[in-house]
């Protein structure tokens, strides 16, 4: 008992005089001074992305943190996202060992999103890029074009069965996101949510971005509490089983189809990947795991970001009165908007701009790592080392922007780009760092905005959006994941006038995915 006893006491003393050692060797880094073993680890809170903005303001634009045993820096103004990111591409273009996204979810660091960087993740992120590419894209965009106006018609419905209150809208652009990444990735569709098919896989990506945030992470920065956080594990399993067990049987169904469906839509991500499993190039649990990313990195920042997209619009009548002036001026009342009329729609671009950087829902990136050593204004950053870009402090805390807590598509006006031009621009006068940059940026990227900007064109062709009667949107919300969802308050969608209804009633069958039964 007594030898048990000195065993931990001086356990601790050898964690705690690591500890102090290792802040001794690092006396220049910028960063709150944290507890033995543990670090910044418990200081962190139950709101951390509020706690990085306060340690951002005080410790300044790049500071660094102890997370229990793993080293982080946090990049959190513009300059530092361009010099580290984009500048030292290769050194910071890794992904950190995560237990729940990258052993379980990717199938031991498989595929694309927690793949350390190197040849294998190259490889894998080609399937992305050339099922994702403009011209890929632009092969199905009347399918996206009959998304967004099948979602306006299920708008409209629920508005008529919600007696005009109005009606939680998340699980609306959740169903349309996702059958366009069916369509992207298998040539099929969901006819409604509520398939019961399609309401499970809603469901497991809800529980999945439940896990990929710092609830989660600690198996990771403390590893020894593996052993008593066994829960963790066994959730991810489940949801891992549910959601690869899905992938599988489209998967599968695909490679049986396949001559009709690339009839249909020619470069879907299940041809590029049933491709290289037939030359042995790779191997099919490898193309599963890369489905399984296009799901959960498509579903959830596509539906969240048109949420918050609509909750600024609720909020901000004004804006909607500016974009359909517009519209009716440049498409008129007689047919609906389509991707033909984007470039003639500038006020449009800034709104989509401005939604965007104003809310995103991607406020952390997901952690980067450094492959080598590197020395950063002076500090050297080890190999390994934890890299987490701020969006939300490079959009608020530090952006050049007069009033950036303040949703204004105005002041995009002067220069109205899209989201594509934006990200692929000039980095050193970038304002809007969603999709992320560098060797990682999101490969989503052409996808997002046209399918984004198509779906609020139909949205502010079709509507008047106001909150919930009664309600008022509250758009001041920080979550506690990488990810944040978005607030489910009420809208409601008031059709601009009877045409509307007759549009939206008349029958659509452009799209080219085959409809599950
Ligand atoms: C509005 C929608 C979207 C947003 C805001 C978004 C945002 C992001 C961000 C911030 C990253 C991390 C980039 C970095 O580390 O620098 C990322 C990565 C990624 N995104 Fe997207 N994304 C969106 C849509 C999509 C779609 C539709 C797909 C695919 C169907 C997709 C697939 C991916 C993949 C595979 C990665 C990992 C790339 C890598 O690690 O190499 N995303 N996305």
């Amino acid at each position: 008992m007594i030898q048990g006893l000195i065993q931990v006491v001086l356990g601790i003393g050898f964690l705690g005089l690591t500890h102090a050692l290792y802040r001794a060797r690092q006396p220049n880094r910028p960063g709150p001074p944290g507890y033995p073993i543990f670090g910044n680890l418990l200081q962190m809170g139950s709101r951390p992305l509020v706690r990085m903005s306060e340690w951002a303001k005080k410790y300044g634009g790049v500071y660094y943190l102890r997370m229990g045993f793993i080293d982080w820096m946090v990049v959190s103004t513009p300059e530092a996202m361009h010099d580290v990111l984009s500048k030292q591409g290769a050194t910071f273009a890794s992904r950190p060992h995560q237990l729940v996204l990258g052993d379980i979810l990717s199938n031991g660091g498989h595929g694309v999103v927690a793949a350390p960087y190197g040849p294998r993740w190259n490889a894998n992120r080609r399937f992305f890029t050339s099922a994702l590419s403009k011209l890929s894209v632009q092969s199905y965009e009347d399918s996206l074009l009959h998304e967004s106006r099948h979602l306006c018609r299920n708008l409209m419905v629920d508005m008529e069965r919600h007696g005009g209150a109005g009606f939680p809208i998340h699980r609306h652009h959740q169903a349309y996101a996702f059958n366009i990444i069916l369509t992207m990735s298998y040539g099929v569709r969901y006819a409604s949510a509520e398939h019961p098919r399609c309401a499970e896989q809603l469901q497991v990506n809800d529980d999945i971005f439940q896990m990929i945030g710092p609830k989660y992470f600690i198996v990771d920065l403390l590893p020894f509490l593996r052993c008593f956080l066994p829960h963790l594990e066994r959730n991810a399993r489940k949801l891992h089983a549910t959601m690869y067990g899905f992938i599988r049987e489209r998967f599968a169904q695909f490679c049986q189809e396949e001559e009709d469906i690339n009839a249909r839509i020619p470069n879907t991500m299940c041809k590029y990947l049933a491709a290289a499993v037939r030359k042995g190039e790779l191997a099919e649990d490898d193309a599963h795991v890369t489905l399984g990313e296009a799901f959960a990195a498509g579903l959830d920042n596509s539906s969240s970001s048109l949420t918050w997209l609509t909750l600024a619009l609720a909020a901000h009548v004004d804006v909607q009165k500016k974009a359909q002036e517009e519209m009716d001026r440049v498409v008129g009342r007689d047919r609906m908007p389509t991707q033909n009329d984007l470039p003639n729609l500038p006020y449009l671009r800034c709104i989509l701009q401005e939604a965007t950087r104003f809310r995103g829902p991607a406020q952390v990136l997901f952690p980067r790592a450094t492959t080598e050593d590197t020395v950063y204004q002076g500090v050297t950053i080890r190999k390994g080392t934890w890299v987490m870009p701020s969006i939300y402090a490079a959009h608020h805390v530090f952006s050049h922007l007069e009033d950036p807590d303040v949703f204004r598509p105005e002041r995009w006006e002067s220069n109205p780009k899209t989201l594509m031009e934006e990200v692929m621009g000039k980095q050193s006068t970038r304002v809007n760092w969603n999709f992320g940059t560098g060797r990682r940026v999101c490969p989503g990227l052409y996808l997002a905005d046209i399918s984004l900007s198509l779906t609020l064109a139909q949205a502010i062709w079709c509507f008047t959006i106001k909150p919930g009667e009664g309600e008022s949107v509250c758009l001041e919300t920080m979550g506690n994941g990488t990810n944040i969802s978005p607030p489910n308050w009420r809208i409601r969608y008031i059709p601009r006038g009877d045409y509307v209804k007759d549009m939206l009633q008349t029958e659509d069958s452009s799209t080219r995915a085959r409809t599950l039964e």
